[in-house]
């Protein structure tokens, strides 16, 4: 039984077409049953429907962010995304440049069943601007992580990794786009491990492999060069 899978957007989605795509695969253990985005201009979303797939919008302008309401409007935005994940029937949810932060009790619900991606080797550089702060930083080694999702942002026990040298030559853009490349590569890989049981969280919060073999190539991607 193929896992139903949600991918959550906040723009341009191309991590959600790479999961799109891997999913067309007959014998791929997960299907996308909803791609979802607080933004109603997200343009994954046209993507999304071409490919005949359910989309939804829970516009979190509606929900109000003024620091004095932002924590009661936070539980009512994750309150309609839930409903959204119910009422698709999901047993997996996947973060795809999601730019809105789900309180604790929504990562409670969902530990375990929700991934993100980041396009660096967490835990180094969380958060944002992060090819900037990376050439900033000189970093030779760039690459991006798939990790299930815990409270704390862009932190969790890690799935899967792919790595990159970076250039002498490199930018921000072209960095980014180079991790972007392997973003592709490396999230449905990740998906296919938890969806078809191979990786899971266990207990400890640590991340758990079925067998040896996943544990020292399958969750990894090696680019034949940077
Ligand atoms: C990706 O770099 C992802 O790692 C980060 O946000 C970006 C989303 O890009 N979380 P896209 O919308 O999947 O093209």
């Amino acid at each position: 039984m193929k896992k139903r899978v949600a991918v959550l957007i906040s723009g341009r989605g191309s991590n959600m077409s790479a999961l799109l795509d891997a999913a067309e695969a007959p014998d791929y253990p997960a299907s996308i049953a909803l791609v979802l985005s607080n933004r109603p201009d997200a343009a994954g979303l046209a993507r999304a429907a071409d490919a005949g797939v359910a989309t939804a919008v829970v516009d979190h302008r509606a929900f109000g962010t003024k620091a004095r309401r932002y924590a009661d409007g936070r539980d009512a935005f994750d309150a309609a995304v839930e409903r959204a994940l119910t009422d698709a029937d999901v047993d997996v949810v996947c973060l795809a440049g999601f730019m809105r932060l789900f309180g604790a009790a929504f990562a409670e619900r969902w530990k375990g069943r929700i991934l993100n991606i980041h396009p660096t080797l967490l835990p180094a550089f969380p958060g944002l601007h992060v090819h900037r702060r990376m050439i900033e930083a000189g970093v030779k080694i760039a690459g991006c992580t798939v990790h299930f999702v815990v409270p704390e942002t862009d932190a969790g026990p890690i799935v899967g990794q792919a790595a990159l040298a970076v250039r002498p030559s490199d930018d921000e853009e072209s960095l980014a786009a180079r991790i972007l490349a392997l973003e592709h590569q490396l999230y449905p890989r990740c998906l296919e491990l938890v969806a078809n049981g191979r990786a899971r969280l266990a207990s400890g919060d640590v991340t758990e492999f079925a067998d040896a073999l996943v544990d020292a190539e399958g969750a990894l991607v090696n680019p034949v060069s940077g």
